[in-house]
């Protein structure tokens, strides 16, 4: 299987056969030496990613490791001051670079660190969740929370290159591949129908070739990016399935003690806004109940109680996608098209969150 090589914003993207041998000759042609070397992981990246990544570009092997405990919690302020405090001890500079070795939530943070650090310093990613090498590894957006809101705080920063090596996903526990794949699906909906006629004939249990996915994944994303970098417009199409998925999985965060990984809510959000795109803006029937089944049976139905619905949609309400009181959506209008800053009625996003609850009937 060949390496495969997608540009982005002044980075490239590295994916599969020969990575490691890329990862050599990068720290090689910059010269970075040892101790100005940086790698980030959380408590899972280290013990199932970093041992291979050490074995394999042994200019790793004495570098300065920073851990931090895995999870969403972690990703604030604080960790950050943590972060900047061990990075200075250190002697970090400008000669240093920081290795994001983990998924999303590493790439957000190790990127925001950086790039706020003696005002920027230089970071590479190398993701390790299928989320985040098909989705929050590109596209420069870092950050942090505040106050339990997503990414309140952060800045566009590019890393200087991407590394993607689809073996790690072999330690990744089913749920969070899984929860990787609903991106996957949506970049599949959002480009060329073909992507997606390619993807529905697959189930998710027989998928084997990720390495093949991610190609493609990154490309779609990596097209929308390039198109709008700062995201101020045509980017929005990215955000097909997420005014409705991103409401649930805060509703969940809040009430479920088992709560919706991102994908696994942004699954539920596909459905709805599926739906919406089906009574607002003309997506056929037979394209709708196509999307709807192969993502239902793609995923576990999770319990919507109509007496939650307006709980969600004042959630809603609150999102910065959504702005004067209109909900913003991104809806299609055929496989492979879409239209962005699509309003909604209140009453049509409860009959979407209903249609949802339905399918379980
Ligand atoms: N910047 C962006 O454009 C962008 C886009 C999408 C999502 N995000 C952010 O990404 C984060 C979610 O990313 P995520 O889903 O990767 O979550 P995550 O980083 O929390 O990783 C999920 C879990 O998998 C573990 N893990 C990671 N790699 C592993 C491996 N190879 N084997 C075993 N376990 C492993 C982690 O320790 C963690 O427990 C969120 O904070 C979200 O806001 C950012
Ligand atoms: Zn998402």
């Amino acid at each position: 299987m060949e390496q495969t090589i997608i540009n982005s914003n002044g980075y490239s993207v590295y994916i599969g056969n020969g990575v490691f041998d890329t990862i050599r000759s990068f720290l090689l042609q910059y010269e970075f030496k040892e101790d100005k070397i940086f790698v980030l992981v959380d408590e899972n990246s280290r013990k199932y990613c970093l041992p291979a990544l050490m074995s394999n570009v042994q200019l790793l092997q004495k570098v300065y490791i920073i851990e931090v405990p895995e999870g969403e919690e972690i990703k604030d302020i604080e960790t950050c001051q943590r972060l900047w405090q061990e990075l200075a001890d250190h002697d970090a500079n400008r000669n240093s670079i920081l290795v994001n070795l983990g998924g999303g939530v590493i790439s957000d943070l190790g990127g925001f660190v950086a790039s706020t650090y003696k005002r920027g310093i230089r970071y590479l990613n190398i993701p390790t969740t299928l989320l985040s090498m098909v989705d929050a590894s590109i596209g420069g957006k870092v950050g942090v929370d505040m106050k339990g809101l997503k990414n309140q705080i952060g800045l566009f920063s590019n890393p200087q290159v991407v590394f993607v090596i689809p073996e790690f996903l072999d330690t990744l526990p089913q749920r969070q591949l899984r929860a990787g794949f609903a991106e996957i699906i949506k970049h599949s909906l959002i480009y060329e129908k073909h992507y997606w006629d390619d993807l529905s004939g697959n189930i998710f249990q027989d998928i084997k070739n990720w390495k093949e996915l991610i190609d493609w994944s990154v490309e779609i994303k990596n097209y929308f990016v390039l198109e709008d970098p700062l995201d101020s417009g045509f980017r929005k199409v990215l955000n097909f399935g997420h005014t409705i998925g991103h409401a649930i999985e805060s509703f969940s965060l809040q009430n479920d003690s088992d709560s919706l990984l991102h994908g696994e809510a942004i699954a539920i959000g596909i459905i709805c806004e599926t739906y919406l795109s089906n009574k607002l803006v003309k997506l056929p029937k037979s394209e709708m109940d196509e999307i709807v089944h192969y993502v239902a049976t793609s995923f576990n139905h999770y319990t919507l109680r109509s007496g939650n619905y307006d709980l969600i949609i004042d959630i809603m309400k609150h999102d910065k996608k959504n702005t004067g009181g209109e909900f913003n959506f991104t809806l299609l209008t055929s496989i492979g098209n879409s239209l962005i800053n699509q309003s909604c009625d209140i009453n049509l996003i409860r009959e979407s969150l209903r249609f949802y609850q339905n399918l379980n009937c």
